[in-house]
């Protein structure tokens, strides 16, 4: 049988009137990472605290390792604590600073009534590349960079079979950036713990990520394998993300066309009827203004698309060639 770290099955998250997250489902198996991408506001952070159960969902269910944790309580969740860690955009905010650095990593473990905390203190230091002497410094004391490391240190210390990270890079100086990310796969690598990262940078995406779910306005468009995302995006939306994207090559980065969306995200209120990118897809018909498309298998790896215009083999139109889509 497969083994998942995360099964989210149908997740709902409602604010009142917005619906930040509307009907998810997806899995990730241990040790690998699953990449959840989407512009800003589609409820992906959501998703993310969900998980870590910061927030209790109005609808679905989270497993963890096989247990339903979706309405546990504080207490009752205190058994699945290995289970799942959580790393924040913003470390600064993270970080209480009242707290010196070693206090606020060795917490997990104290919360566990585990022994020898200040060894495995150092230790989760030394593996993020901070000296042990760190521990005694408060983390205001410290550079962004330094203070992300920090975080992974305590988000890996309770050795978690999943890590949610949640942009750790956006808020980091582009200097520091690709040294933070390659931190963050070398330990997954290493200690083979399953991540769902939560990120806009796409070239991360293809350095890190086994698999990549594309978020809209707060349900699912597309998820599968990496190379297939990548290769032969079935979504308008995953097409118009990816031509946006930079890469590295300059002469190609000139004669790239971004797809234009034009306005920004629909209100999480009242969402779009139908497929909710109808009123952003250049290749929009009738059918996709009233009817909800499911999300369905189009290829292998368990490549899913819900987009009326993909036929079952997984053909269809690709905006980025699209007269008029692009400037
Ligand atoms: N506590 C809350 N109360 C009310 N609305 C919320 C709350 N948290 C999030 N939202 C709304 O839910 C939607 C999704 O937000 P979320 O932060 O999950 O998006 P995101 O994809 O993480 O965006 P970003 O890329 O900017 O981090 C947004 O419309 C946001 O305003
Ligand atoms: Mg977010």
């Amino acid at each position: 049988m497969e083994q998942f770290a995360l099964e989210v099955e149908d997740l709902v998250m409602h604010f009142g009137p917005v619906r930040a997250v509307d009907g998810v489902t997806l899995r990730v198996r241990q040790g690998s990472v699953v990449a959840l991408v989407g512009e800003s506001g589609s409820g992906k952070s959501t998703v993310g605290r969900c998980i870590v159960r910061l927030l209790e969902p109005t609808g679905g269910t989270i497993r963890l390792a096989d247990a339903d944790v979706t309405h546990l309580n504080r207490r009752q969740l205190r058994p699945h604590r290995r289970d799942v860690s959580i790393v924040f955009q913003d470390p600064a905010g993270s970080l209480d600073p009242r707290l010196s650095v070693g206090d606020i990593v060795g917490e997990p473990l104290r919360l566990m009534r585990r022994k020898d905390i200040p060894a495995k203190v150092s230790e989760a230091l030394r593996r993020v590349g901070l000296r042990p002497e760190v521990a005694n410094r408060s983390p205001h004391e410290l550079s962004g960079g330094q203070r992300q490391r920090v975080s992974i240190a305590r988000a890996l210390i309770s050795e978690p079979r999943l890590l949610v990270a949640d942009e750790p890079t956006s808020a980091l100086d582009v200097s520091v950036q690709a040294a933070v990310l390659n931190l963050l796969a070398d330990l997954q690598r290493d200690l083979g713990f399953a991540c769902l990262f939560i990120t806009h940078d796409l070239s991360a995406v293809e350095y890190l990520a086994d698999e990549v779910a594309v978020m809209y306005l707060g349900q699912l468009v597309e998820q599968g394998p990496r190379a297939r995302i990548f290769g032969v995006p079935a979504h308008p939306y995953t097409q118009a993300l990816l031509s946006a994207a930079p890469v590295p090559d300059p002469a190609e980065q000139r004669a790239r066309k971004p797809v234009l969306l034009g306005d920004d995200l629909p209100s999480a209120i009242d969402p779009p009827s139908g497929c909710r990118f109808h009123t952003r897809c250049p290749v929009a018909v009738d059918k996709c203004r009233t009817v909800v498309p499911e999300s369905r298998v189009i290829g292998e790896g368990g490549h899913q698309v819900a987009c009326h215009l993909v036929s079952d083999d997984g053909t269809g139109p690709d905006v980025r060639t699209v007269e008029g889509a692009t400037p």
